[in-house]
């Protein structure tokens, strides 16, 4: 496999280098400070053409791939971690499960949206099912030509700024028969009965909301429903498929976190002088910045590689192996490479006159949002063992009866 970008693809980062350094950089320390959502930024993004980058050319998108998509999200979270989050999610998980599974009408409408700068929210996790997303009790029952939803998700992603919603619900039939888990699309402000909730006071990314999103009796048209190619009964397994490319997106953030950190500890340590010679020129120091530039090019290979899987056997997300490998690596790699990058900084980067204490709490998120450093360890286990690894004890219960019965039927 070829790790060198086309021409394009040099041209598509640079382009976004100029945008991240010259209009989003100057406005990272007051968005994190204000913690409001930076819709500058996003008019910014929607301009340049960086929202929407993978709807095809037939929905009025550019059709790019998701490896273009990560070299945009990189530079923008060397600047500013919550705009290279707005990219994700503008560009992938929800709107690309959508542009993969929807109807003509689903597709039109949800490039419409992104395209003219609205970032979708994903609504998955549950009070009670937060990695065991299976769980889930958020519930959509059909009655005549609706569905009507009912249940809480929380720590959603742009709650109070996102207007499209794919709500992830179990469905049920009139009869009251459950079908399996599907995902709904709900527009805030338009659907009566979707409701925002609580904000949460986060650590870092806080210029993005994270809230409560609540279903009172929200009423959706049949045709809002998201159907998964397999059907109802495979749904959740579809929607996570879908999800994958939204796992190296979150990646990606903490990679550019990390790029950021790195690139100005590398500036301060030539600058910065104690005992007559600058930092840099001590070898404890040249170890710290060899072994962040290290951890940071694998971090990228594996980021690189999970996008390049999309569309490869058929599938066209990126492989769910592929894509917990580089988002276990390179969220685990952000924590230690912002925080060597903090330390090089001394007591200034300590200081939230400066951006340090800022990248390192925003890198802080990547190993629990979008799937923890554990579950993807089991994802990640299940691929290469080529089992089911349940995580319940009633799931292993039954798998114990399976394979009990199969081995008694073999003998
Ligand atoms: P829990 O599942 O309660 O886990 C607690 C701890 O137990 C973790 O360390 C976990 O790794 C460990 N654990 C649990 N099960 C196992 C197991 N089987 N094996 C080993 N360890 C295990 N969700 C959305 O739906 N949409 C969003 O937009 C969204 N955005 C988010 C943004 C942020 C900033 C954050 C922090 C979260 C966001 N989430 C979102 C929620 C996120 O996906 C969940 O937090 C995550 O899936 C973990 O769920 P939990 O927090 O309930 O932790
Ligand atoms: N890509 C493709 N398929 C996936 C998948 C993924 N990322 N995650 C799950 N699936 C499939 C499974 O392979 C399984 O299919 P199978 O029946 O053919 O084996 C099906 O979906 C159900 O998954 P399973 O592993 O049996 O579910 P579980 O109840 O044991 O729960 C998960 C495990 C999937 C819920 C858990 O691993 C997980 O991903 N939790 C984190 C949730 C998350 O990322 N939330 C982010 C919100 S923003």
């Amino acid at each position: 496999m070829s790790f060198a970008l086309t021409a394009e693809q040099e041209a598509l980062r640079a382009k976004a280098r100029e945008l991240a350094e010259q209009v989003i950089a100057p406005r990272a320390a007051e968005v994190d400070r204000t913690e409001t959502y930076p819709w500058d930024n996003v008019k910014a993004l929607t301009e340049a053409g960086f929202m929407g980058m993978t709807v095809p050319k037939e929905y009025g998108g550019p059709g790019h791939s998701f490896l273009d998509v990560t070299l945009v999200i990189e530079e923008m979270a060397a600047q500013c971690g919550v705009t290279g989050r707005i990219a994700v999610e503008g560009n992938m998980g929800a709107i690309s499960a959508v542009m993969q599974y929807g109807t003509e009408a689903q597709k039109k409408r949800a490039a419409e949206y992104v395209l003219s700068g609205d970032k979708p929210a994903i609504c998955i996790t549950e009070p009670e099912a937060g990695s065991a997303a299976t769980e889930m009790t958020t519930r959509a029952d059909r009655r005549g030509d609706k569905y009507v939803l009912n249940g809480k998700k929380h720590w959603i992603t742009g709650g109070g700024v996102s207007r499209l919603h794919l709500i992830f619900a179990r469905v049920f039939d009139e009869t009251g028969a459950e079908l399996g888990i599907g995902g709904f699309l709900a527009f805030r402000d338009e659907d009566k009965g979707l409701v925002i909730g609580t904000r949460e006071p986060t650590m870092g990314l806080r210029g993005i909301p994270e809230t409560e999103v609540i279903f009172e009796e929200l009423e959706l048209p049949a045709d809002r429903l998201v159907m998964p190619p397999s059907g109802l009964k495979r749904g959740f397994a579809d929607l996570m498929n879908a999800y994958n490319s939204q796992r190296v997106g979150a990646g990606t953030v903490a990679l550019g976190l990390a790029e950021g950190s790195y690139r100005r500890a590398l500036a301060f340590s030539k600058e910065r002088e104690q005992f007559g010679r600058p930092i840099a020129e001590f070898q404890g120091l040249q170890w710290m910045l060899a072994d962040m530039s290290v951890q940071i090019e694998a971090a990228r290979a594996l980021i690189w590689r999970a996008a390049a899987t999309a569309g490869k056997g058929g599938n066209p997300f990126p492989d769910s192996l592929a894509a917990a490998q580089a988002k276990i690596f390179a969220s685990e790699m952000a924590l230690k490479v912002t925080t060597d990058g903090l330390q090089i900084h001394g007591a200034r980067g300590y200081s939230r006159n400066w951006p340090m204490e800022r990248i390192q709490r925003d890198a802080r998120m990547f190993t629990i949002g979008g799937g923890t450093a554990q579950i993807l360890r089991t994802v990640v286990a299940s691929r290469l063992l080529n089992a089911k690894l349940p995580q319940t004890r009633d799931g292993y219960a039954r798998l114990a009866e399976t394979t009990t019965s199969r081995t008694q039927a073999a003998e």
